[in-house]
């Protein structure tokens, strides 16, 4: 077994943390970003490699574009308060989140359109053939399409086909196949303090546990030979993945 020291603020870091109107963004902007090729645009980096190896798989190079990723809260505010100047506030409400509260902000976010689409800022053109099959992949390489039409009272947010939020493998995949909207995956997985969640996915088997985090942080023990992952949910707790090789470190 092994030791892990989580500080404190490990609950408003990583890959699951859950940014909209009820939990603004508490961490610092992310400084690890790097810009997605032939858009100018930026993302953390392990989104970034991602969505590169996304959209190769999606067939799409130089067909799907990154039309917004990371965007600071300045950007955001500029983006809100253009919107309500040209929109309105009933449009705005629904397609643009307040500033500090954007998951653009955290680098983890990217507003899809495709090549040659007419040019709208808040709301791209996100469909085609290429589109249909990058949608199809998204969740195998850590992508969920972030606000779905049905999805609207659980969001706050209208339908956003060509917003897609990183949360990483295997979470992406577990909330695709279980309906769920990272407010719901993350509620859900906070309910289950103590239990585990396993899944296995592409020859690795994953555990996913929840632990309360308290502000002063807390020590954790893992088995040694186990990858492990951790993602604060940006409320009052961390989301811990343990990986082994499936097979190995098997379910006990
Ligand atoms: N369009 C999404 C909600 C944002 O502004 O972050
Ligand atoms: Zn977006």
């Amino acid at each position: 077994m092994k030791r892990r020291y989580l500080a404190g603020d490990q609950v408003c870091r990583g890959n699951l943390i859950l940014v909209n109107k009820k939990h603004p963004l508490q961490s610092p902007e992310p400084a690890d970003r790097v810009i997605f090729p032939g858009s100018g645009e930026e993302l953390k980096a392990e989104a970034e490699q991602a969505l590169e190896r996304l959209v190769k798989a999606a067939e799409g190079e130089g067909e799907l574009l990154l039309q917004s990723g990371y965007r600071t809260e300045k950007t955001q505010r500029e983006l809100y308060a253009d919107s309500l100047a040209e929109n309105g506030p009933a449009y705005t409400a629904k397609y643009v989140a307040e500033p500090g509260c954007s998951e653009h902000q955290t680098g983890l976010a990217a507003d899809m359109t495709v090549k040659g689409a007419p040019e709208d800022r808040i709301c791209p053109e996100f469909s085609g053939e290429s589109a249909v099959r990058f949608r199809k992949k998204a969740a195998e390489f850590g992508f969920i399409e972030r606000y779905p039409a049905e999805k609207e009272p659980v969001t706050g947010i209208g339908a956003e086909p060509w917003h897609f939020r990183y949360v990483g493998v295997p979470h992406a995949g577990l909330m695709e196949q279980w309906g769920m909207t990272l407010e719901e995956y993350v509620n859900f997985l906070r309910k289950r303090e103590g239990s585990r969640i396993i899944c296995r996915t592409g020859g690795r088997q994953y555990e996913i546990s929840y632990r309360k985090c308290p502000p002063g942080g807390m020590e954790i023990i893992v088995p040694a030979d186990r990858e492990i992952q951790v993602s604060g949910d940006n409320v009052d707790g961390c989301l811990i993945t343990l990986i082994s090789d499936a097979g190995e470190g098997g379910v006990p």
